[in-house]
């Protein structure tokens, strides 16, 4: 048992020496434990929550960009496997910042048309850092930022909070933004991200976790045998900058549809000039789909399994949309355990609304003000069949 674990243990102790319920997430095999995982060049501490549950399932989360870096999911025979894309020290995170392996992006999920957008009549620039554009909140987003953590739970989750005060003006955007994000896990091998934020002065946001999967475990080879359902008839299609036209154009007769179950590999390669933008030279997914459950969470919006490993994951979203990258731009990176992740080695589902929102008055709005909270909610389900 680690010092840790052994402390969390002994505060259980405690309370129930005192008469204090033991919480249910305890009860029911749910533990957490945290330790120090990085020191950064200025002393900043960078820690990591290791959360578990009964199945053996276990999320990994640091402080630092406030990442999931590790996913311990079962397969079929309940063998583990880590799912999700990273590395092992933050100085990876640092230097392949660009890829946004596990990490919560802000302000501005995926990206806005030349780093630009109005707000009340006046405009603002976010530095650009794709091409053009500004790509996931510009070159110091919220994920390059240790942000501060507390222990959360409710009945039947473990959790972890994370929290950031963004400053008024810090990449170009408005106003002074208190953002939160919660990772939790249930027994149900449910990882729920939830997301809080408020500001001061009116502004635009869009969150999401930019977590690259594969349920084969990463850095098991390619994502091309593992079968997607997505459950979305439209799509918004791109120009070769990767900016939306402003349409909502239907799937049905593209590369894009998977309204039903369809393995990413079956069209990943087809003469489609939306693949060509995506990825000019092999082509790639790297699109945002119009979900059919148009913020429900009780709808199902997203299924991918593996049949080798089995490993299923379901998502439900309270967002518009979802971010399905097929990992286009990996090139060979050496991640945790000294494992390669090849060209599309993963799949990435970032729930989010619309990329570039704020200059598409078609698209649902990513408007903040005060007095009003953003709130999100995405839930990733694994099971094995
Ligand atoms: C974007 C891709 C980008 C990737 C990694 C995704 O969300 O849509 O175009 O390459 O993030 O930066």
């Amino acid at each position: 048992m680690t010092p840790l674990l052994a402390r969390t243990g002994q505060a259980l102790g405690l309370a129930m020496a005192f008469g204090l319920a033991a919480s249910s997430a305890q009860a029911a095999g749910l533990t957490r434990e945290h330790a120090n995982f990085a020191t950064l060049e200025d002393g900043t501490s960078v820690e990591r929550f290791v959360l578990r549950n009964g199945h053996g399932m276990q999320a990994s989360i640091l402080t630092y960009g406030a990442t999931l870096q590790s996913l311990l999911v079962p397969d079929k025979a309940g063998k583990l496997a880590d799912v999700v894309l990273g590395f092992d020290d933050v100085k990876g995170y640092q230097e392949h910042g660009d890829v946004y392996f596990g990490a919560t992006i802000g302000r501005f999920g995926n990206r806005l048309a030349k780093g630009q957008f109005s707000l009340d009549g006046k405009q603002y620039q976010v530095p650009v850092n794709d091409g053009p554009n500004a790509l996931h909140g510009g070159p110091k987003g919220f994920d390059k930022h240790v942000w501060k953590a507390r222990e959360t739970d409710e009945k039947g989750w473990v959790g972890v909070t994370l929290s950031y005060h963004s400053a008024d003006g810090e990449m170009g955007f408005p106003g002074n933004l208190n953002v939160e994000v919660e990772y939790s896990l249930n027994e149900d091998n449910v990882l729920r991200i939830r997301y809080k934020a408020t500001t001061d002065r009116s502004t635009v946001l869009n969150l999401t976790n930019h977590s690259y999967f594969n349920l084969a475990g990463a850095g098991e080879g390619d994502i091309l045998n593992q079968v997607a359902t997505l459950y979305a008839a439209k799509y918004t299609p791109i120009d070769s900058t990767l900016i939306p036209t402003g349409e909502l154009a239907p799937v049905a007769g593209t590369p894009l549809d998977f309204t039903r179950p369809v393995a990413f590999g079956k069209h990943i390669r087809d003469d489609h000039e939306q693949l060509k933008f995506a990825e000019p030279k092999q082509g790639g997914f790297d699109f945002n789909w119009v979900l059919d459950s148009a913020g429900d969470l009780g709808k199902l919006a997203a299924d991918v399994m593996d049949p080798g490993s089995g490993r299923r994951l379901q998502l439900y979203t309270t967002e518009p949309g979802v971010q399905l990258y097929t990992g286009n731009f990996l090139k060979g990176f050496t991640g945790k355990g000294g494992k390669t992740y090849p060209h599309w080695g993963a799949f990435t589902l970032e729930t989010q609304h619309y990329p570039d929102a704020p200059n598409q008055p078609n698209f649902p709005s990513t408007r903040l003000d005060p007095k009003h909270t953003y709130t999100q909610t995405t839930l990733f389900k694994f099971s094995a069949q």
